[in-house]
């Protein structure tokens, strides 16, 4: 290619124009010099090829060369040269190439201190996997109801619904989950004391940015929820680990380790990841301990729906008469994951703030899907889908439970825990002493049965090694074979161990 004075070459390589794109011809060859001259590859002064020519290479038309040459003289990027010919003019390139570009592999320095914490924590998952503990079966949902549901509320929707909603939710939604709550978990709350949020880990991450000011000392159960630490970790907070035992939280263990911690966030009905129930006890003295010196409980009661009624306990919220628990559920697990609605219950006054700042902060959860929930609950289809779920969960555990006792009957042992999509099955201390859990979830990965290990949901040092095993999305009749193929791993490795 020719060159002015400065006798560069002008690459169209990587130019190729692609028919099949929404952009236009002239639009593809002008982001492609103006890409090379934001990035230095064409200097000022460059003389470009002549638009016959240049056309030629592209295999376009003049015309197209012609019309991205206009563009980018309107934009600044060439000037005509006196005797002929177009070149490339002095244009001041972004500052940002100044610095290292950002590649994939870059140090993260750029990043806060407490965005950083956030990313550093290792998790493996898989939600494709059969085995995700928090996955739900979306292909019974029933599709066609709701999508009717959207249509209808849209097809003449409230004016009031059509621009910014309420922080706290579309009224009626907040009506149609005090009911829910009631009728469902036995939680008798009033409207002004419900805020939709955006599932259950957007409410966490505002009320932790509401309560918390970096420093602040902060109960966790130990092993526990990982994605609760990372809301509380952008928030500044520091972590304290609080054992979990038969009864559930040790309470006066997290009184040794951190008196007065200004928030202790908690899975007392159904604890992540082990499933005990926290005893009526064990519940008081966690509620004394918050009233002594003025703390704050985020009660986090993820998948109790999917217990059935005569062995629900009641919530810690209906316990608490000081308003200084703070209610978390979720439609993320009884009805899809991406709905991304949630709620919180707490006081009046809590939420009347809540609503003030998030108004300042993300102003409301997104109002399509609102709408139509309102209808969804008012109309009974979710306490219809929700009892079929039961049935259809119950029958899953039961067959991991019996595969399991069949193919490794003195390796595991499984706490009692019936409700939720998961369970974990613990390692009897003579497996465990032999082979760890991370390793048997490693290779759990390569044979598609990926299963989460229970130490990576440990803080600090794991007690106890086991395996977190979902079966929301495992039929029945795949419990065995799949499990069959972990239990090999199993115990290939205890013989490897020998
Ligand atoms: C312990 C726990 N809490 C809460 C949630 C729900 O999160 P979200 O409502 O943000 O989907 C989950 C989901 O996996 C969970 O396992």
């Amino acid at each position: 290619m020719t060159t002015g004075a400065s006798r560069q070459r002008m690459s169209m390589a990587g130019a190729g124009l692609d028919r099949n794109l929404d952009l236009p011809l002239y639009q593809q060859v002008a982001t492609h010099l103006r890409n090379q001259i934001l990035d230095g590859r064409l200097r000022a002064g460059t003389r470009l090829l002549g638009s016959r020519q240049l056309a030629a290479e592209l295999g376009c038309s003049r015309a197209i060369v012609l019309t991205a040459f206009d563009l980018l003289y309107s934009e600044g990027y060439l000037q005509s040269v006196p005797r002929g010919g177009v070149e490339v003019a002095a244009v001041a390139r972004p500052s940002g190439s100044m610095v290292p570009a950002m590649d994939a592999g870059a140090a993260d320095e750029w990043l806060s201190q407490r965005w950083r914490a956030v990313l550093k924590t290792q998790y493996d998952f898989d939600l494709s996997s059969p085995f995700s503990p928090g996955a739900p079966d979306v292909s019974l949902f029933p599709f066609d109801v709701w999508s009717r549901l959207l249509r209808q509320v849209w097809a003449n929707p409230p004016k009031a619904a059509s621009s910014n909603m309420s922080p706290l939710g579309w009224q009626p939604l907040r009506e149609a989950t005090a009911e829910y709550l009631g009728a469902v978990r036995g939680l008798l709350c009033r409207a002004e004391e419900v805020a939709v949020t955006t599932a259950s880990s957007g409410a966490l991450d505002l009320c932790c940015r509401m309560l918390l000011d970096p420093g602040d000392e902060v109960w966790v159960e130990e092993p526990g929820f990982i994605e609760a630490r990372w809301s509380l970790k952008a928030a500044g907070a520091k972590l304290v680990p609080v054992p979990v035992d038969d009864k559930g939280l040790c309470v006066a263990e997290g009184i040794r380790r951190a008196p007065k911690a200004k928030l202790a966030v908690v899975t007392p009905s159904h604890q992540f990841p082990l499933g005990v129930t926290m005893g009526l006890e064990r519940r008081q003295e966690l509620l004394e301990w918050m009233n002594g010196h003025g703390g704050w409980i985020i009660e986090d009661d993820y998948n109790s729906e999917f217990r059935h009624r005569d062995s629900m306990t009641a919530s810690l919220k209906s316990l608490d008469r000081s308003g200084r628990v703070i209610y978390l559920g979720t439609f993320s697990k009884v009805m899809l994951p991406s709905l991304r609605i949630g709620y919180l219950v707490a006081s009046p006054r809590f939420v009347e703030a809540f609503g003030r700042g998030r108004a300042r902060i993300d102003v409301h959860t997104a109002g399509t899907a609102q709408l139509a929930l309102v209808e969804f609950l008012r109309q009974g289809h979710l306490l219809r889908y929700l009892r079929r779920m039961r049935a259809t969960y119950a029958e899953r555990r039961e067959a991991v439970l019996a595969a399991l006792r069949q193919l490794l009957p003195d390796e595991l042992e499984i706490p009692p825990d019936p409700a939720g999509l998961h369970l974990t099955a613990l390692f009897k201390p003579s497996l465990a002493e032999r082979v760890s859990d991370r390793d048997v979830s490693q290779r759990s990965r390569a044979v598609n049965n990926f299963v989460q290990p229970l130490s990576q949901c440990y803080l600090g040092v794991p007690d106890r090694q086991g395996l977190l095993i979902g079966y929301g999305q495992l039929k029945a009749e795949e419990a065995l074979p799949r499990l069959s193929s972990v239990a090999a791993i199993i115990q290939d490795a205890q013989h490897l161990a020998h």
